[in-house]
């Protein structure tokens, strides 16, 4: 039973943080010569330096307690099994499988899972060399370069950060474009751009259910036929889903459908069909290469212990700042333009995972799950909102994401960058005194009045955790290793907290509402009952679009 009773180890945390909280890092730091080597791991091209957190070894071994206390080794093993740990829904959870590459195999309902996951592997492989050698081409035998993928949540969000973040290795004649907002304007902008004959929709959806990414489809699929006529959408429109009824219904050939799993969530699907567009923009060798990646962090973290194990010592941290310094919220800040778009797939990894308030137990939890995420890449977040994580009244635990060279190294931009992703986990951590302040003035002879109207306003408290991942390069292998860490980081949060992090029914209500709505807006309906608010607004919208 974990919650109101609290456990042996969560207990002890609580009375360890009393006598921690107001330790300081920075003289943590000046007290023990081996910090840094004590709190740095190195696996293969990533360095994690975890030192500039609010820790020491009593927390750590105190928070090792607490994952040994909730069996986090044995729940890992039960994951990679093929067990069926999302009990709400029934299912085994295996992206890990999707990147297996040990050869071995893996079992759900007695059943190994590998040999259709290979064939499909094999179907996207021949796929996309089709696509990028143009052997698989338009209706009118032109070569496919504008490839559109259709989707939304995890069927768009992976997709679209790893293409992103992949940029340096897209094939010279292929452009990737993605539609996911149901907002016309997305479908309209991206339209706007493209030739019908040398166009390939993906259309992305696990459940072929998601109202967003019918309708989008269907569009486009309008926007070719007048252009092109029915004859070409086989040639035009392939589908990724689980859902073959549904995609054979929409009117697509389910040949041209590649297939995924239940056990496959959503937001951690990018390693599976739903993977398409990185396959074609990229390259089948280094799609591949992503899945390497992800597997030797799977590798890393199936065999490593709690005290060398990255994503587990990951997850312990958040949880000491989410748990005992009531701490919601945390940062990801990629010093990559390329990573531009992780922090907004890491939010629906990480939130929609852990945002849960009834526990495996069917009991509501009467403890802090998920935090809210946030990020943006630097240095331009330097310059909006790290003005409140330096000196607002929030402290907010931010991972700082560090490739060493740069795809595009160009004069002493890389060096800047470097150097300024670097100076703000100094600055967070260290801080400015008022003294410190007061004399820097005193130097450049600034008056006593003026230094002592200034000096509050200059300083700096500090003592702000920051955990620093270096990367060799964004390569296909590092990339799969980086996203392979946050998923498993989560799913150690979320067996720590003791809730299912592989549903999402927190997404259902407002669906419902919304076709409610839908219906009253197009006027089919009106008898619908809402409260005022929503009453007053339905009116005043409709009102206008008269
Ligand atoms: O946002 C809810 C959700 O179900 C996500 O979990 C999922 O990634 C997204 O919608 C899209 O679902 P589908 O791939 O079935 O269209």
């Amino acid at each position: 039973m974990f919650g109101k009773a609290r456990t042996k180890a969560w207990k002890h945390l609580e009375n360890v943080y009393k006598h921690f909280n107001e330790v300081q890092m920075k003289d943590l730091f000046a007290n023990d010569a081996k910090r840094v080597e004590k709190y740095t791991i190195q696996f293969e091209n990533m360095l994690v330096d975890f030192s500039k957190n609010r820790i020491d070894e009593n927390v750590m071994s105190a928070l090792y307690e607490l994952a040994r206390e909730r069996g986090i080794k044995e729940q890992i093993s039960e994951m990679f099994s093929g067990k069926k740990i999302n009990t709400t829904e029934n299912r085994a959870v295996l992206h890990i499988a999707l990147r297996n590459r040990s050869g071995k195999p893996i079992y759900v309902d007695g059943r190994d899972v590998m040999p259709q996951i290979n064939a499909t592997l094999e179907k996207i492989k021949n796929f996309s060399e089709a696509v990028r050698l143009g052997i698989f081409t338009g209706c009118t035998g032109k070569k496919l370069t504008d490839i559109v993928n259709i989707g939304i949540g995890g069927s768009d969000l992976g997709p679209f950060m790893a293409t992103s973040a992949l940029r340096h290795y897209w094939a010279k004649d292929i452009r990737c474009h993605f539609i996911s907002n149901i907002d016309g304007t997305s479908c309209t902008e991206v339209l706007n751009k493209l030739n019908p004959e040398t166009t390939l929709f993906i259309v992305a959806s696990k459940t072929f259910t998601t109202i967003e990414t019918l309708t989008n489809a269907k569009t486009c699929r309008k926007w070719l036929v007048d252009a092109l006529g029915e004859y070409a959408v086989s040639k035009h429109f392939i589908a990724l889903s689980t859902n073959k009824e549904e995609v054979a219904k929409f009117g697509i050939n389910t040949d041209n459908m590649f297939e995924f799993w239940d056990f496959v969530g959503g937001r951690y699907s990018m390693w599976s069909a739903i993977g398409m567009i990185i396959a074609i923009a990229i390259g089948y060798k280094n799609f591949e290469r992503m899945l390497e990646g992800a597997h030797a962090m799977d590798n890393h973290f199936l065999n490593s212990d709690l005290e060398h194990n990255i994503p587990v010592i990951l997850a312990l941290i958040g949880i000491w700042y989410n748990n005992f310094y009531n701490i919601h919220r945390y940062a990801v800040i990629p010093y990559d333009q390329y990573l531009q778009y992780l922090p907004s797939y890491l939010q629906q990894l990480d939130m929609e995972s852990n945002g849960k308030s009834v526990s495996l137990d069917n009991k509501y939890v009467d403890y802090a799950t998920g935090p809210v995420l946030f990020g943006g890449a630097g240095t331009n977040v330097q310059h909006s909102f790290f003005q409140l994580i330096h000196q607002g009244t929030e402290i907010v635990p931010t991972d700082f994401i560090v490739p060493a060279i740069s795809h595009n190294e160009v004069g002493a931009h890389q060096q800047i960058l470097l150097a300024n992703a670097l100076a703000q986990s100094e600055a967070l951590m260290y801080g400015k005194t008022e003294e410190e302040v007061s004399e820097e003035m005193e130097a450049s002879g600034k008056s006593k009045a003026e230094i002592n109207r200034l000096k509050k306003y200059k300083s700096f408290s500090g003592n702000r955790p920051s955990t620093t991942i270096v990367l060799r390069k964004i390569d296909p292998y590092n990339l799969g290793m980086l996203i392979a860490m946050y998923e498993h980081k989560v799913f150690v949060q979320g067996k720590i907290w003791n809730i299912n992090s592989f549903d999402q029914f927190g997404v259902e209500l407002s669906k419902k509402l919304a076709s409610n709505i839908l219906s009253e807006l197009q006027g089919v309906n009106t008898s619908n009952s809402h409260d005022g608010s929503t009453t007053n607004l339905i009116k005043y919208i409709k009102n206008i679009r008269k």
